[in-house]
């Protein structure tokens, strides 16, 4: 398998930022793309018309093309698993087959959805959603962002196996009234499992009559399900080729489906259907996962920047980084080529960020004269998400624009200690509104932009064997099997004397 060339990108001149904007007046309109109601914004990169040429051979020579309709016809692109990753099938985007089972499962979903809405289920008030990782951190992007207004159900997602997390959902909810979500893609993995278990018990314990009836699985592994006790009629399964990370357009997004109405859920497909259809047809030059990548991966191969930060000003989006964290690092995060040769360039930068404008009172001291080069996303909502007459919006927004082009443009000062450098990249997605459309095409996009990434970088972006190692470790130590180092011996001594 072909290895990416970076010698071409690493020669690019380097130009400071100020100077491309002064050399290039169509540099905003070169640099730019307006998808599914998102302005994408990369003039503040060092991105340019040479760099996206360079890029674009990369991505010729990477078979990017093939690669992206490979994924979309669902040929078995994770190589190491020998799997499809149909996540564009559960929007309708993808191999007919599997768009047309993703289409039969959803239509149950929607069944069991309108069945509880009937009180069938009984007088369900609350969900209590147990899952962890992409069986969590998806769901609770789309309630925390879009659900805030709803009054339809309350709902808890709980992932953390530290007991606190789930008595603290039990004790807001009246078991009687709740129903519990078990997501879990594998119906395996112990955190979620023992919440579950935990959850069960509290019904039983508070005498609610049939408790497995309030139960509902959101799995790849129905047998599984059934095996715990979950009755068939209450499993909506999802398929196997849809990743954990990728799994909220599945019966993962459940939670959000009853919180936001079924009509919200169809439009937050839809909008991930639109940047789907973007991403398979638009030109390089204005493709916006392709082009979000390109930037990606200038600064971690011709730069050395080992991070990337993105910060959310919108509330509303608060949980964004941390969904991100699990779809770039787990993805990219490797060492090893897809085809098993060791890497001898960074892949993944660690992806980190936070919200604005908090974060300026934090972290951004660092961004602005700190040694680290941190190329910073900026995300943003032209509509407000609040009803106040102050202009707090009008504020959150100064704030971000002027943040950007306070990192590019820098300022001189004759004290060090009060001099910025300037010449520090940053990316704008700047959306209309923040509704489920633009929202699926955001969470699309970045999930393109993440495969394209491992394309240039030659690596599979679909398995994530570095997180089985401590699991399993865990588990034997649970079980008493496992000869520790001196230092875990003694810690566990001392916890479990
Ligand atoms: O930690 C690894 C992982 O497999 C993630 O990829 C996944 O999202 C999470 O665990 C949860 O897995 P499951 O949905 O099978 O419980």
């Amino acid at each position: 398998m072909a290895l990416p060339d970076w010698s071409a990108i690493r020669a690019l001149p380097r130009t400071p930022l100020p100077a491309l904007f002064r050399q290039d007046g169509d540099r905003v309109a070169a640099l730019s793309a307006d998808v599914a109601g998102i302005r994408f914004d990369w003039s503040k990169t060092h991105l340019t018309k040479e760099a996206l040429a360079v890029f674009s051979a990369l991505a010729d020579a990477m078979g990017l093309a093939a690669k992206r309709d490979a994924l979309f016809a669902g040929e078995a692109v994770n190589v190491t698993e020998g799997r499809a990753a149909e996540h564009s099938a559960e929007r309708g985007e993808g191999a007919p087959d599997s768009v047309a089972l993703a289409r039969a499962y959803r239509e149950r979903m929607r069944a069991v959805i309108d069945a509880i809405e009937a009180e069938a289920f009984g007088p369900i008030r609350s969900i209590l959603h147990v899952g962890i990782g992409g069986s969590a951190l998806g769901p609770d992007l789309l309630v925390d962002a879009l659900g805030r207004d709803s009054d339809r159900y309350e709902v808890a997602i709980v992932s953390n196996v530290d007991g606190v997390a789930i008595e603290e959902a039990m004790e807001r909810f009246d078991p009687r009234t709740t129903l519990l979500a078990i997501a879990s893609k594998t119906f395996t993995t112990t955190e979620t499992m023992l919440n579950a278990q935990s959850a069960l018990e509290w019904m039983q314990q508070a005498g609610v009559e049939d408790p497995y009836g309030q139960v509902i699985a959101l799995t790849a592994a129905p047998d599984k399900a059934i095996e715990w006790g979950v009755d068939e009629t209450r499993i909506l399964p999802f398929s196997e080729s849809v990743g954990g990370r990728y799994s909220l357009w599945s019966s993962i997004g459940f939670p959000a489906a009853l919180a936001l109405g079924w009509d919200a859920f169809e439009e937050l497909l839809e909008g991930a259907a639109e940047m789907d259809r973007h991403f398979r047809l638009a030109p390089i030059a204005k493709n916006a996962p392709v082009l979000a990548a390109f930037a990606d991966l200038y600064y971690t191969q011709a730069r050395g920047c080992e991070t990337r930060a993105t910060f959310a000003y919108d509330e509303r989006l608060r949980l964004l980084p941390s969904y991100l964290q699990q779809l770039e690092m787990e993805s990219n995060g490797k060492s090893v080529t897809a085809g098993g040769e060791p890497v001898t360039y960074p892949t993944a930068p660690i992806t980190w960020g936070g919200v604005g404008t908090d974060a300026q009172h934090a972290v951004f001291q660092l961004l602005h004269q700190g040694t680290h080069l941190v190329p910073v996303e900026f995300v943003g909502v032209i509509e407000p998400g609040d009803g106040l007459a102050e202009d707090h919006h009008r504020q959150l927004l100064l704030n971000m624009f002027a943040q950007g082009a306070a990192l590019m443009a820098g300022k001189h000062a004759d004290d060090p200690a009060r001099a910025y450098s300037g010449d520090r990249p940053s990316s704008t997605l700047l959306l209309d509104r923040l509704d489920p459309r633009t929202l699926g095409a955001l969470i699309a996009f970045y999930e393109h932009r993440t495969f394209v990434n491992a394309v240039l970088l030659g690596i599979n972006p679909f398995d994530q064997f570095g997180v089985e190692l401590g699991k399993q470790m865990a588990k034997a130590a649970d079980q008493g099997g496992l000869d520790f180092d001196a230092s875990t011996t003694d810690l566990i001594a001392r916890a479990f004397k």
